[in-house]
């Protein structure tokens, strides 16, 4: 199933997201459709907050145009380590129609728990690096657009008003039990 996509300034797009505590079926059913939603958008990447839904939940696929999916379904992720520097220019699914280059970590080390409870270390670099960084700031309320200067802000928002009245994203809006 396809979740409708928050855009800014949707306020549920700012809030603190909730571990999860435990990997239910509803948790894997909810995961498989971000990840339908993410491919359909289309996006490299989506955290819970993009959908409305208020948990520690992101799905990254930075596999190049043409070559097989690399799903990567990322449960209660945390950064333990950021090295280096690299900046590459983002955009965001929550913010259609802009983008910009935003500085990030070269390298992070990245803790997560997969859809079978089995939890990771892995050391990420590139764009994989780049999408863990963008994504686990969504779960902290927190947008790609927030590390560029206020008048920028506002010239990103004016692009997604402009988007909105052209388009808009398809999908059911996600109910919060
Ligand atoms: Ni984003």
């Amino acid at each position: 199933m396809i979740y409708r996509i928050l855009t800014i300034p949707d306020k549920k797009l700012r809030r603190k997201a909730e571990p999860v505590k435990e990997i239910t079926d509803e948790i894997r059913k909810l995961a498989e459709d971000m990840a339908e939603t993410m491919y359909a958008a289309p996006g490299v990447g989506l955290a819970a907050p993009q959908i409305g839904a208020n948990l520690r939940i992101v799905t990254i696929d930075v596999a190049e145009e043409g070559q097989p999916a690399q799903l990567l379904t990322l449960i209660n992720p945390e950064i333990l380590e950021k090295r280096g520097q690299t900046s590459m220019e983002e955009g965001c699914l929550s913010v259609p129609n802009y983008f910009e280059e935003i500085p990030r970590a070269e390298f992070v080390r990245l803790r997560y728990t997969d859809l079978e409870g089995v939890t990771h270390e892995i050391e990420a670099e590139g764009m994989l690096a780049i999408a863990a960084q963008h994504e686990t700031d969504h779960l902290d309320g927190k947008m790609f657009i927030d590390y560029l200067s206020s008048l920028k802000r506002v010239s990103a928002q004016r692009r997604v008003n402009q988007w909105n009245k052209e388009h808009s994203y398809a999908g059911t809006d996600y109910v919060e039990r």
